[in-house]
């Protein structure tokens, strides 16, 4: 067996695996999520998802790559390969290459955002909109829907194209010397940049309070801190709560299995997985929840605010966040602080989104590292191009659904059966016990092996019989947007044979002996 990449170091591991699982959700879509959900009444949903989905998921998933990697596997299909022996195993593991890969494709669009609006925050670019149409105006206009500031998409392409290129030469660079060393320098940074954003929100205090002394910081963390009790016999609310603990954390994507495979044998899992969920954690909802649900409180006020949060991430984010940079003193640097963080927080997680399919190539059609990353590369590059021309309508939004709400939990469902049932939970619990620096108590031998696939079951069941027909039909998608969103199935499919098609051709042309 060929010597693999080892993390060169034990910090840099746990920061680039919080870097991966650390992303746009955490500043972004979990505020939204709150807000929409019931505020202070979602956190209940969302901590027992963590505890009874998200902590197990992590470990499974990091005792399945480590184990993985032992036979030279950084990806899914030839991890379940390894576990299962069952010939249909690595079609199964297909995917987990699939969802990172989709994710990808446009969440390296919406990073590459973050780092154009940094910039017009420093040169105060978007200074002067100081109302929501004219700054939705900039924003669609950048976006390329609606001609406005700017008269073309060719800005949002060309810092694309940045990003892309920063992206893979990280990549290019390899485990250690790429991710782990970006995770060491961008980590820091990142949570440096949201502690003092999160300060500055603590520190406002009551913008106008001549005539609106009920909109401050105080109740905009009331806001979504006092549960809305009455919402949590809603079941929707705890699809997104679960939804959003595999997101945030990363789970369900095969993305922490690849960065496990890095690990040798007898390294430990136990503590590394919880760190890596305590510090994703400690980020989503300290600071995440700290910073923009509340400032859009204290400058709009309660109503707004909830509408706001209705109209989505890219609203609070990239509208209602230069809307209050605005108005602030230094206004320029905290927006650039805001962008620029989520852009890092972005990167260390895209990094992760393709590396598991540059392993795959790299490990099982033996090519050189420097051509899976060139070749995967393009592929991201040509993908995006959906994305970015066909932006309004619907295609990031049908590739989000399919791969970053839905899929991703079907893949958690398979992987623990997999762990817990078909490679057998004694077997599965040594696995995370080898090495460990902690002692993991017994009750999640039961969690894992019972409750964790009995709580996916129900959430897949419950899915089943309200969302399924009426998103497999779009029976809420604008008409103009359907054929489009047909096509971008139509591409997701071919995607998916593809990768089959490459893992059939995979396993013929060098048969994996184990043993
Ligand atoms: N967990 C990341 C976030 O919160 C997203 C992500 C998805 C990372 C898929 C890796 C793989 O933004």
């Amino acid at each position: 067996m060929s010597q693999r990449e080892r993390w060169a170091t034990r910090i840099g591991l746990i920061l680039a695996a919080a870097g991966n699982a650390v992303g746009l959700g955490n500043f972004l879509r979990f505020p939204v999520q709150a807000a929409q959900n019931g505020g202070g009444a979602f956190m209940i949903p969302y901590f027992i998802a963590f505890l009874l989905l998200g902590i197990p998921l992590m470990w499974v998933e990091w005792a399945i790559g480590r184990y993985g990697g032992k036979y030279g596997h950084g990806h899914l299909p030839g991890m379940f390969d390894v576990v299962w022996r069952n010939p249909i195993a690595k079609y199964i593991g297909v995917l987990g290459l699939f969802v990172s890969s989709i994710i990808m494709i446009y969440y390296c669009y919406i990073e590459s955002w973050n780092l154009g609006f940094s910039l017009f925050s420093l040169s105060k670019t978007y200074f002067g909109m100081t109302d929501f149409n004219s700054m939705t105006g900039f924003l669609k206009s950048y976006q390329g829907v609606e001609k406005g500031f700017f008269t073309s998409i060719w800005t949002a392409y060309f810092f694309l194209i940045i990003t892309l290129l920063i992206n893979f030469y990280v990549l290019l660079r390899g485990v250690s010397k790429g991710i782990e060393l970006l995770a060491k320098i961008g980590m820091p940074l990142l949570i440096l940049l949201a502690i003092i954003l999160a300060i500055r929100v603590i520190t406002l205090g009551t913008p106008d309070p001549v005539n609106f002394p009920e909109r401050n910081v105080e109740n905009g963390f009331a806001f979504i801190w006092n549960p809305n009790f009455s919402m949590l016999t809603d079941a929707k609310i705890w699809l997104a709560a679960a939804g959003q603990i595999f997101f945030t954390l990363s789970v369900g994507m095969g993305t922490l299995e690849a960065y496990a495979s890095y690990l040798r044998e007898k390294d430990d899992i136990a503590l590394n997985g919880l760190s890596t969920a305590s510090t994703n954690e400690f980020v989503e909802v300290i600071l995440g929840g700290s910073i923009a649900i509340p400032v859009a409180f204290a400058f709009f006020g309660e109503v707004a605010t909830l509408e706001i949060a209705k109209g989505g991430a890219f609203n609070l984010g990239f509208v209602s966040m230069p809307l209050i940079f605005q108005k602030l003193p230094f206004g320029e640097f905290f927006g650039f602080i805001w962008f620029f963080l989520l852009f890092i927080a972005g990167i260390t997680s895209s990094v992760a989104m393709v590396q598991p399919l540059i392993a795959f190539l790299e490990e099982q059609f033996k090519i050189s590292h420097k051509k899976a990353t060139l070749y995967v590369f393009i592929g991201t590059f040509i993908s995006a191009h959906l994305v970015v021309f066909f932006f309004q309508f619907g295609v990031l939004d049908e590739m989000d659904y399919w791969a970053g709400t839905f899929l991703l939990v079907l893949i958690g469902f398979i992987e623990v059966v997999i762990f817990a049932w078909i490679w057998g939970m004694d077997k599965g619990w040594n696995e995370i016990q080898k090495g460990a620096d902690i002692k993991i108590p017994k009750f999640f031998y039961f969690v894992i092996k019972y409750i964790t696939p009995l709580y996916i079951s129900v959430i897949l069941v419950y899915w089943g019989f309200t969302d399924a027909v009426p998103t497999l039909l779009m029976h809420n998608i604008p008409a103009e947007q359907i054929p489009y969103r047909w096509a971008t199935r139509l591409f997701m499919l071919l995607f998916f044979a593809l990768l089959c098609f490459l893992v059939h051709k995979a396993w013929k042309l060098n048969k994996p002996r184990y043993e």
